[in-house]
């Protein structure tokens, strides 16, 4: 009895001094802000290795469809002030066991969500998982923690109508909220989407309240979406329950003088980020229409504020490396690569 205690006392201090520093990072820390810093070379990156992760799809696959190159996997972001805590996959699955997992977005979303299965899969990779695909919906579902992650298609977030005239983006419409209810932790995208024109746009008019339009300026519809989100979100979202992202604006990388080089020049054949902490061209507009909106919200939504931080990575997209016809994918990024960090910022988040 006497020994337990007097153990007890002399290991505490140690115990303290052990949890402290780690507990106290990212949050507890005033100077810390996890998305201003920089990115350093670190020779324990990447996190997994694509060719064991059954969930990464040939666009993202870049070392198999024959980039040559492989520094792009070596770096880590480094906060200003403080660092970012390794993505612990076990720890997570065992915090969220029973959960479910829910990522609503266009292909944006889909890069993040692979590359979110895939670290979970690296940190347990005998876990058995079923697998169901449909058009709009992909569920993985690891058994042994009874842990639901789930990929619901969407590219505008409101919906799109079939009506006698033809597709309607409907933006005060968001039916398929219904589907997304049941989650504990829901992050949301909408942004690439909101420029497309042309025979990939996937609708012929657009809807804002009584009025339907041939056109309208794209980035007031966007605003006018996001704004039927976020009434969504503060409807129906059970705070106590649930916990809701939303993932900030993924940039592309198609015009080089953006980031101070010839105009012709894309992300392809970048091999290195952009050094320090600053992008040259600037925030994107459609930032503050993000940020404007959520700070009008009554529900707590965490903005996972990635812009900057891919700004700088001019390397990471898998340009022709993607194993299909699209010549130059300057959206998308590698996988293992970019997201992984993403990822690590939802954890940092969450613990
Ligand atoms: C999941 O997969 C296992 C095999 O690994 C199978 O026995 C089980 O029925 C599947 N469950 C569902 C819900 O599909
Ligand atoms: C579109 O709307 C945005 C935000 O309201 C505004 O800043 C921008 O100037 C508009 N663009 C055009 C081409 O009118």
């Amino acid at each position: 009895m006497g020994f337990g205690l007097g153990y007890f006392h002399f290991a505490l201090p140690f115990a303290l001094l052990l949890a402290l520093p780690t507990r106290s990072i990212p949050n507890g820390n005033a100077d810390c802000d996890l998305y201003n810093g920089r990115w350093v070379y670190d020779e324990t990156y990447p996190m997994y290795d694509a060719r064991t992760c059954p969930f990464v799809r040939r666009e993202f696959d870049c070392q198999k469809y024959g980039r040559p190159d492989n520094m792009y996997l070596k770096y880590r972001w480094q906060p200003n002030g403080c660092d970012l805590p390794r993505f612990d996959g076990r720890n997570f699955m065992r915090r969220w066991i029973r959960k479910k997992i829910l990522f609503v977005g266009d292909s944006l979303t889909l890069n993040q969500y692979e590359s979110f299965l895939c670290m979970l899969h690296a940190a347990v990779p005998y876990a058995r998982f079923n697998f169901t695909k449909t058009d709009t919906l992909t569920t993985v579902r690891f058994q042994d923690y009874k842990l639901t992650v789930t990929y619901y298609l969407s590219h505008y977030l409101v919906d799109i109508v079939g009506q006698k005239i033809g597709r309607v983006l409907e933006l005060d419409s968001m039916q398929s909220g219904r589907f997304w209810l049941d989650a504990h932790l829901l992050i949301f995208n909408t942004y690439h989407w909101w420029s497309t024109r042309g025979a990939s746009q996937p609708w012929d008019y657009v809807q804002d309240g009584d009025q339907i339009m041939k056109d309208m300026n794209r980035t007031l519809a966007m605003s006018k979406a996001l704004v039927t989100w976020a009434n969504w979100v503060d409807l129906n979202v059970n705070p106590a329950i649930t916990k809701v992202f939303f993932q900030g604006l993924s940039p592309s990388h198609y015009h080089g003088e953006n980031w101070g080089e010839s105009p012709q020049r894309t992300c392809s054949g970048q091999t290195k980020p952009l050094d320090g902490s600053r992008y040259p061209a600037g925030p994107l507009p459609e930032q503050a229409v993000v940020k404007n909106v959520l700070s009008s919200m009554s529900k707590p939504v965490s903005l996972l504020d990635i812009t900057l931080l891919s700004q700088l990575r001019i390397d990471a997209h898998p340009s022709k490396y993607n194993g299909v016809k699209f010549p130059n994918d300057c959206s998308h990024w590698c996988l293992p690569g970019l997201p992984d960090t993403w990822n690590q910022l939802l954890y940092a988040s969450l613990i």
